[in-house]
């Protein structure tokens, strides 16, 4: 590899945006294609830093990349980011890892057979108020965590190319698109697989299942509240929640689009932080970058993207039975 790290990023719609601008913004890293079958869009983006517009993840492999962004929607990600690791480039595959277990099972088993960095784009990880909630829980400041509430509700986002949102057996609804967010940050934060989910939904003029919630039981013993919706007015925007408690502290924060928000420590103590912008997005290819440049480990490795994606699924198994999902056991294909 030479000094510049030569990026590909495939699909040019709205979080590809975000990519490229992430790439844009660190040293030594250099957008070098865009790849997507709309031309326009790919030559927009691709446009905005000088790099290459084509169709297809072919011709982005063709132009000598080190690493490809996966950028697509979910149905797509599997084909691409097996392709990629085969072809020994590092991926970034953005959440969720994929829309089935079958197709996350290829994607971490070619990430296990390469020894190239492949990491899912679960931002939240990577964004100042989740991993400050994560420092504080690491240093011990709440104790061991018992309750969390982790709640992402918006309006039905109307970007998505040919509207693949809205259609559940594309994106899986706002459990698979929204809710796997929490599943990984909340499993990540208290450190423990989640055990068991239960949910119920709602319908929205948005569309069936567009108002969730799940519970969630954690091995170490915690629970979750994770609510998740696109049933809320375009104008309200979109609004984070999150409070975690443990036996010595609780830390909680909201935002929305418009207010920023306050995050409110153990200590009394509270801290203001603006939501706009793309903060999350800068640090999380900043570690994706690292982590190449220093040959891994991934910082969000494709064995937890894929437990995010079953806890997601097993969720939904849970709405179309009314039951409770047992994850130590549940396997679909
Ligand atoms: N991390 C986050 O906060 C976040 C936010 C939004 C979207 N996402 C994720 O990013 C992915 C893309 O979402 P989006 O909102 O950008 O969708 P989008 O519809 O805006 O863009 C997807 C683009 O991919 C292109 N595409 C489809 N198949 C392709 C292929 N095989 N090769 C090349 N291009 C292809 C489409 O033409 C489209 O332009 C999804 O997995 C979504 O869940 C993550």
């Amino acid at each position: 590899m030479s000094d510049v790290l030569r990026v590909g990023v495939v699909g040019a719609g709205m979080i590809a945006g975000c990519h490229v601008r992430a790439y844009a913004a660190t040293p030594g890293v250099e957008v070098v294609a865009v790849a997507d079958p709309r031309a326009a869009k790919a030559e927009r983006l691709a446009a905005t830093v000088g790099a290459r517009a084509c169709s297809d993840l072919a011709t982005v492999l063709d132009l000598g990349v080190d690493v490809v962004s996966v950028c697509t929607p979910p149905r797509s990600h599997a084909d691409l980011a097996v392709g990629a690791l085969g072809a020994g480039r590092h991926v970034l595959c953005e959440k969720p890892i994929a829309g089935s277990l079958a197709d996350g099972r290829r994607i971490v088993a070619a990430a296990r057979a390469s020894d190239r960095v492949a990491m899912v784009g679960h931002v939240s990880r990577f964004e100042p108020d989740h991993r400050a909630a994560k420092d504080l829980v690491e240093g011990g400041h709440v104790g061991d965590v018992a309750m969390m509430v982790h709640s992402l509700t918006t309006s039905l986002p109307g970007w998505s190319e040919g509207g693949w949102l809205a259609d559940p057996s594309q994106s899986g609804g706002p459990l698979l698109d929204l809710s796997v967010h929490s599943f990984d940050y909340l499993a990540w934060l208290c450190g423990s697989p989640a055990t068991r989910v239960h949910a119920v939904a709602a319908d929205s003029p948005a569309g069936p299942a567009t108002y969730v919630v799940a519970t969630v039981r954690y091995a170490g013993g915690a629970m979750a509240q994770v609510e998740a919706s696109w049933a809320h007015p375009v104008a309200r925007g979109f609004k984070a929640v999150v409070e975690v408690t443990g036996t010595d502290g609780r830390i909680s924060w909201d935002y929305d689009h418009l207010n920023g928000g306050a995050m409110y420590l153990v200590d009394g103590g509270a801290t203001w932080f603006d939501p706009l912008g793309e903060r999350g997005y800068h640090r999380e290819v900043a570690a994706f970058v690292r982590a190449v440049r220093e040959g891994g480990p991934s910082p969000v490795p494709v064995e937890a993207g894929f437990e995010a994606v079953r806890t997601a699924l097993a969720a939904q198994e849970s709405l179309r039975t009314g039951r409770p999902v047992d994850l130590r056991t549940w396997e679909v294909s």
